[in-house]
């Protein structure tokens, strides 16, 4: 069986698939800079599977240090999560996005080629398909228009891995893009877990409902939408780990180049259509009220999950409610920690 290295594997969706790696028999080499995560996901990864595996605390930008991972372990394939992700802190800081995201890119994939390693799977997201293309997002649509650098990296790392495909006819290259991953491990012993107040609207609902946060601000409810407010293709990590799987299984049988999947539920939920789910899931009433909009949201967003289904025999399992009691249940964890 095949060895995987998983870079950022101490994130929310890396730890998610290591497990799903690990229960799947393959064997895993896990590196992470711990810059939005700590070794208690990793160590948790190993309780939930009761198997071991090396881990490197490394930054993927430091060549040498990165260099280790590859020199003392038989990497076989590459699942690339490492990246920073805060859609606002990346308007702020662009040049610290660009920098990291795409020299760790750059990095890996140089070491890929020193060490002969042809295999990858691409933690891309729905958000490359910008605000111009109409629902549902199909793989085919013409990406770009993405309003903020953290966005745009996603954008330029698929152009340069597509290049890369082009030139090299020995790599082999999944895109995965993600629409909107929540719910945890139903242990409870990983999940999303944010430093700060968090931005995105599943981890703020999981603090109001444990309160930890008093109230949650509904970002607009004048979109052109069936009640108003935002649209979004919520899938469940777990489901999202296991697309991971049946994509490296892909990545074996195809000659060579790049291929690109959606990876959602096909299904929309809106804002408040989350927060009665989540009522529904806690017991109780969640504390909300109606904001303006924030910049850069788009009203609706969803996948056409038809190419993962057909080309990788992969379907989202988990409902909205699944994905509502499995964040509950891993606040409720972190808060009695
Ligand atoms: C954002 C990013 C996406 C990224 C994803 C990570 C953009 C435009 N979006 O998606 O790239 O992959 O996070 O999960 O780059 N909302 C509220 N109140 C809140 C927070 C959110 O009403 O406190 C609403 C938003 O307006 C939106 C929905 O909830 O309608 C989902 O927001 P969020 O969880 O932040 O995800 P996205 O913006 O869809």
């Amino acid at each position: 069986m095949k060895t995987v290295l998983v870079t950022g594997g101490a994130g929310f969706i890396g730890s998610h698939t290591c497990v799903e790696l690990l229960n799947a028999g393959y064997g895993i080499v896990v590196m992470d800079n711990f810059v939005n995560s700590s070794m208690q996901a990793v160590d948790a990864v190993k309780t939930i599977t009761g198997k071991d595996f090396p881990f490197y605390e490394c930054d993927m930008c430091d060549e040498a240090a990165f260099e280790k991972v590859f020199a003392e372990n038989q990497i076989d394939a590459v699942i690339h999560f490492a990246g920073l992700k805060a859609v606002g802190e990346s308007v702020q800081k662009p040049l610290e996005y660009y920098s990291n995201n795409l020299t760790g890119t750059f990095v890996l994939l140089r070491l890929m080629r020193k060490y002969g390693v042809h295999e990858l799977v691409f933690s891309s997201s729905a958000t490359v398909y910008g605000s111009h293309n109409p629902v549902p997002f199909r793989e085919d649509m013409p990406i770009g228009g993405t309003t903020n650098p953290y966005g745009t990296t996603k954008v330029m790392i698929e152009r340069i891995l597509q290049d890369v495909c082009i030139a090299d006819k020995e790599m082999r290259v999944a895109l995965l893009r993600y629409f909107n991953p929540i719910g945890a491990h139903p242990s409870g012993l990983i999940g999303e877990n944010p430093n700060g107040i968090p931005n995105n609207l599943m981890p703020y609902v999981a603090r109001v409902a444990a309160g930890i946060l008093p109230c949650l601000s509904v970002y607009g409810n004048d979109y052109d939408t069936p009640d108003g407010t935002g649209v979004r293709d919520y899938i469940h990590v777990c489901d999202l780990a296991t697309g991971h799987i049946k994509a490296l299984e892909k990545l074996d049988s195809i000659p060579g180049g790049c291929e690109i999947y959606n990876l959602g539920t096909g299904k929309g939920t809106s804002v408040l259509e989350l927060v009665h789910a989540f009522e529904k899931a806690c017991g109780h009433a969640v504390n909300y009220k109606i904001a303006p909009r924030r910049a850069g949201d788009i009203a609706t967003c969803y996948a056409d999950v038809s190419k993962a289904k057909n080309e990788l025999g992969w379907v989202a399992k988990y409902d909205i409610d699944d994905m509502c009691r499995d964040s509950w249940n891993f606040i409720q964890h972190t808060k009695q920690n």
